[in-house]
């Protein structure tokens, strides 16, 4: 798979995303999941436009 930018503010990457998850301890909540994931990369804390994208990654993540 290929990686790209999910986050372009902060630069982060479906891939940083993914080692941050492996990283969070709350995998059975999603809204949890991506607090976690934000606060290791520091995503959605610009714009926040990428807010959806970001969710959507960890749901496929964790449900795959
Ligand atoms: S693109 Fe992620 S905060 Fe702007």
């Amino acid at each position: 798979m290929e990686n790209y930018i999910l986050c372009n503010c902060k630069n982060v990457s479906y891939f940083d995303v993914e080692d941050a998850l492996h990283a969070a301890k709350s995998l059975d909540d999603v809204e949890k999941a991506f607090a976690d994931v934000q606060e290791i990369t520091h995503c959605s804390t610009g714009c926040g436009g990428c807010h959806d994208k970001i969710m959507d990654a960890i749901s496929e993540i964790m449900h795959r």
